[in-house]
């Protein structure tokens, strides 16, 4: 354990993964379609994008569209990708005007090929920015993240560039879709369930887990606030004693 891996000195997170959860029932509370929640959604995006920006948060994963989302009403389908290909047109120079890094995970290959170009695009351009990394998770679902990984690692020992007896955690990690960016600290779900939904199923493997009954498009820089100050509380163990923790810190 590094001195990095315990959180005992109140530090903020590094990576914040979200379930953006509650589009729908925001909506439904209102009377409205289910499409005008996801509209508020996206503004709910950008306000915590840019708070995230501003508390130097390093990274950002937004889960999207998982890969069990295709099973909606094909209308609130093809609602979602046209939301999602206006907000990548309107939103992309802005991002990079603020040295935003954007990134994608996810099966892309079942996008258009419109959307693939402007996916493409947009990471191809912000791709040198220092400043926050924000992961769009998009037709993502944790266990196709494992099995692409799984298949990379298959075809190695296919063609002799890897034995069996050395695939490790450490290894398989590397083909993980978020491999060189830092575990996620932090997992927020709004909305009110409790479960994860097959995001990022390895990596939340120590990650702090919050959940809030907040429905994503009410969701705002104080309930991102709230939900750091929990995190800024807890002590992280990976497996330790809070003693051996607490003399680490001391120690280190
Ligand atoms: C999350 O909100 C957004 C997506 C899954 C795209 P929901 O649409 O799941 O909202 P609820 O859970 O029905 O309220
Ligand atoms: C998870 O939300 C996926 C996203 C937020 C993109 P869902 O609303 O699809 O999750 P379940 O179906 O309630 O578990
Ligand atoms: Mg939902």
């Amino acid at each position: 354990m590094s001195a990095d891996d315990s959180n005992i000195e109140n530090k903020n997170p590094r990576h914040i993964a979200i379930i953006m959860d509650g589009n729908g029932r925001w909506a439904q509370k209102r009377y409205m379609p289910r499409s005008f929640g996801h509209q508020a959604g996206v503004k709910a995006v950008r306000k915590i994008v840019e708070h995230c920006a501003k508390q130097e948060i390093e990274v950002l994963t937004l889960f999207a569209f998982s890969s069990e989302n295709w099973r909606r009403p094909e209308a609130e389908v093809s609602m979602l990708m046209s939301l999602f290909m206006a907000t990548l047109q309107r939103e992309v120079s802005k991002l990079h005007r603020n040295g935003i890094r954007l990134r994608f995970i996810g099966d892309r290959t079942v996008f258009s090929d419109k959307l693939q170009g402007k996916i493409a695009e947009g990471e191809a351009l912000t791709s040198e920015n220092k400043g926050l990394t924000l992961v769009i998770a998009a037709n993502y679902g944790g266990r196709w993240d494992i099995c692409q990984a799984l298949s990379k690692v298959a075809e190695k020992i296919v063609t002799g560039e890897l034995k069996s007896q050395e695939i490790s955690e450490k290894l398989i990690n590397q083909y993980l879709s978020i491999a060189d960016l830092p575990e996620p600290d932090l997992f927020i779900r709004t909305g009110g369930e409790q479960r994860v939904s097959n995001f990022l199923l390895w990596q939340l493997a120590y990650t702090e887990l919050y959940f809030t009954p907040t429905l994503w498009p009410d969701f705002d820089q104080s309930s991102l606030d709230d939900a750091i100050k929990s995190f800024k509380n807890r002590q992280r163990r990976f497996g330790y004693t809070g003693e051996q923790v607490l003399e680490k810190s001391i120690t280190l």
